[in-house]
């Protein structure tokens, strides 16, 4: 009797003499729905072993490859005992999933292999916990599932041209944070970076060059194709955008005929925004976004092609309606959802639509009466380019300033007026690269502002208060060193 209460008294101290205990479950961004962390403290096994019939060879080499740098090898075999279970379980919400860590080992099951894949994020997360931040290893049994099914970051590769390697890394990098959609910017006045086979000069010529006259680059389909495969690898799918019929620069320096006057615009490298235009009145104009969509919709893997739509201050409101509900139909009738920003609710809409907020409430508001959907990125929360204070180094500031709190403590619900919650399918984070000129460059504005944004995407529970927020997020900004990612630091 003297024994054991010794002893249940040791395991009392232990129990609570370990630091931030709290943290265990609860350190994952975005939050669980359901995360329950028993006080059983378990060894950590450093190589796993798998049968998993249900998953494919791919999948499981992508999951590999996300904890080498933790020095945890996984492995296949074809039967017998394991220490990594992963199921599926088709009860279960695509992108749900259940994730428990027992003696036996981790055990998972998603609704579909992007559940499973899920999990692995959150996964990840508790091992950089205990393995780079020192807390225990513990039992764990967590329920998740995703708020929103379109959780988005955009990447302007226009202004700035970043490629593949650049892309790659970042997918790497949104993909802990179960971003699932990939916006790429691929056109603007200063820009044209995509190949279009049909109409050759929009690269050759304009795509030579980008803000502050640097030599440019474009992507060509191969390297698009090579991109949205390692992007599917990790469940996040390409959304490519063509703005017309303003931001539209490189493709009429590229071709003289697609201009009213007949004569090419100057290559553009600088960074104001509203001075260019198609020609509505041009049947070439028609021929030209019809080749471009269509070729676009052959390479494209998703559902989503975005039309842009945004700031033609120099298109008339008929030709601006005329040339965007062109190629509004024309992308419907490719079977691919056309996306907005939100100045197309001036055009006809319906439900096949997709209308993304960053400005006027007004246009969503007008947009969703027209039953439209709607991405929710207003520029003075979402936009990552967007400074964080009046001493940073990179980006603008012309929705304010975006502190990491501000980016945060907001509610996509909350803002436009006659929105039906149901409407929205998402909440994305666009990037623009006016003032960006490399990955590091990028990563300073994305993180750590970027996991607040997902866990707002993807969180069914009730957010956490800034305070316990933050003390969270300086965990991660402590991962983010450790893996070498240049993140901004100040969360005051
Ligand atoms: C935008 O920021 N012009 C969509």
């Amino acid at each position: 009797m003297k024994y054991s209460i010794s002893l249940f008294t040791l395991i009392l101290i232990i129990s609570c003499a370990a630091p931030s205990e709290e943290f265990n479950a609860t350190i994952v961004i975005p939050e669980v729905a359901d995360a329950r962390t028993a006080e059983t403290k378990i060894s950590l096994a450093k190589e796993w072993v798998t049968v998993a019939p249900d998953i494919s060879d791919g999948l499981l080499e992508t999951l590999a490859s996300q904890i080498t740098e933790l020095g945890i090898e996984v492995s296949k075999k074809k039967e017998g005992s394991a220490n990594l279970m992963l199921n599926l379980d088709a009860s279960l919400d695509t992108e749900s999933y259940r994730l428990q860590i027992t003696e036996r080992g981790v055990e998972i099951t998603g609704g579909s292999e992007a559940g499973v894949f899920y999990a692995w994020q959150t996964l990840r997360q508790l091992l950089y916990n205990h393995l780079w931040s020192g807390e225990s290893w513990k039992a764990v049994d967590l329920s998740d599932t995703a708020k929103y099914t379109y959780r988005g970051y955009m990447l302007d590769i226009s202004r700035h041209f970043f490629g593949v390697e650049v892309i790659k890394s970042v997918i790497d990098q949104i993909s802990l944070y179960k971003i699932n959609h990939m916006h790429l910017h691929l056109s603007d006045d200063q820009g044209w970076r995509i190949e279009i086979n049909s109409w050759p000069k929009l690269t050759a010529t304009g795509g030579s060059t980008e803000v502050g006259g640097g030599e440019g680059g474009y992507l060509s389909q191969e390297d698009y194709k090579e991109i949205q495969r390692y992007a599917q690898e990790r469940f996040i799918t390409i959304v490519p955008e063509i703005d017309i019929p303003g931001h539209t620069n490189a493709a009429l320096a590229s071709y003289a005929e697609l201009n009213c006057d007949d004569k090419a615009t100057a290559l553009y490298t600088g960074t104001e925004v509203g001075f260019s235009t198609l020609c509505a009145e041009k049947e070439i104009t028609y021929t030209f976004l019809s080749d471009v969509f269509t070729e676009l919709a052959e390479i494209t893997e998703g559902p989503y092609l975005h039309i842009g739509g945004d700031e033609s201050h120099v298109t008339s409101d008929e030709d601006y309606v005329r040339i965007v509900e062109f190629t509004l139909e024309k992308v419907i009738a490719l079977g691919k959802t056309p996306i907005g920003w939100d100045e197309i609710a001036n055009a006809k809409l319906d439900e096949r639509t997709i209308s993304q907020y960053w400005a006027s409430s007004e246009n969503t508001s007008l947009a969703a009466s027209k039953k439209a959907s709607v991405i929710i990125s207003p520029a003075a929360h979402a936009y990552l380019d967007m400074q964080y204070d009046s001493l940073t180094p990179l980006g603008l500031h012309w929705a304010g300033y975006l502190p990491v709190k501000k980016s945060y403590n907001w509610n996509p619900e909350a803002l436009v007026e006659q929105l039906d919650p149901e409407q929205i399918v998402g909440v994305e984070a666009p990037l623009w690269s006016e003032t960006l000129e490399n990955l590091e460059d990028i990563e300073y504005m994305t993180f750590p502002r970027l996991p607040g944004l997902a866990e707002i995407a993807w969180s069914t529970k009730d957010r956490r208060s800034w305070e316990s927020y933050k003390r969270i997020l300086e965990r991660h900004i402590e991962w983010f060193e450790k893996k070498g990612i240049n993140t901004y630091k100040s969360l005051e």
